[in-house]
């Protein structure tokens, strides 16, 4: 992230800190703002915080982030060098629900502003709830998987949340292959010498 920006990304997690704009604000312990570089190419953006990520501030440390950083290791990506981790709302929906339309609406400023300040390349949308809130509710992850599109000139791969591979171990196969073309866009766009001992 260019050095101007920093004065304003760090001003942005204090205003999320004393967010009240919606009501899940009530039963938080920690906003989770996100984590890894700010200097990162790839922004992967999930659902919302679990019990876990609530509990420490940090996102997808849970099962879901352990899986997770299987994926990245077998991409050859490092969680603080070449990612850049959030979520569609920073506060946890009670019980794990799906956060409503109004607390996504209200939260996905601060996510733009986000990706605005670091400036991916490429994002990637895990599970519906994030396919939904970038492209309408009519989007379908198991129609939408696997196939490029574009978001304000930001190359943007839907793939399966980790949640759902963990719940239906057989779509694995498919996420692998989604990472893949991350990993291929990488290499395109980024950084042509990108080390992947898988492909
Ligand atoms: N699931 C999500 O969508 N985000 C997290 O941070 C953890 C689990």
């Amino acid at each position: 992230m260019k050095d101007i920006y920093i004065e304003e990304f760090n001003k942005l997690k204090t205003e999320v800190e004393s967010c009240r704009k919606c009501a899940l604000h009530e039963s938080r312990n920690k906003i989770v703002f996100g984590n890894g570089s700010t200097d990162s190419k790839i922004f992967i953006i999930g659902e919302g915080p679990g019990y876990d990520e609530d509990k420490t501030g940090v996102a997808f440390v849970g099962k879901s982030g352990q899986l997770l950083e299987k994926i990245f290791q077998a991409c050859g990506f490092e969680r603080n060098k070449h990612i850049y981790i959030g979520n569609i709302v920073k506060c946890r929906p009670p019980q794990n629900r799906v956060p409503t339309i109004d607390e996504q609406r209200e939260c996905l400023p601060y996510l733009e502003k986000q990706i605005e300040l670091i400036d991916p390349k490429i994002l990637v949308l895990l599970g519906s709830t994030a396919l939904k809130a970038f492209f309408g509710l009519q989007s379908k992850i198991t129609k939408e998987r696997g196939q490029w599109k574009i978001y304000n000139n930001r190359y943007v791969m839907p793939t399966f949340h980790p949640s759902a591979l963990l719940r239906n171990p057989s779509l694995k196969r498919e996420a692998w292959e989604d990472f893949k073309m991350v990993i291929q866009k990488y290499r395109e766009v980024v950084d042509a010498e990108h080390k992947c001992k898988y492909i």
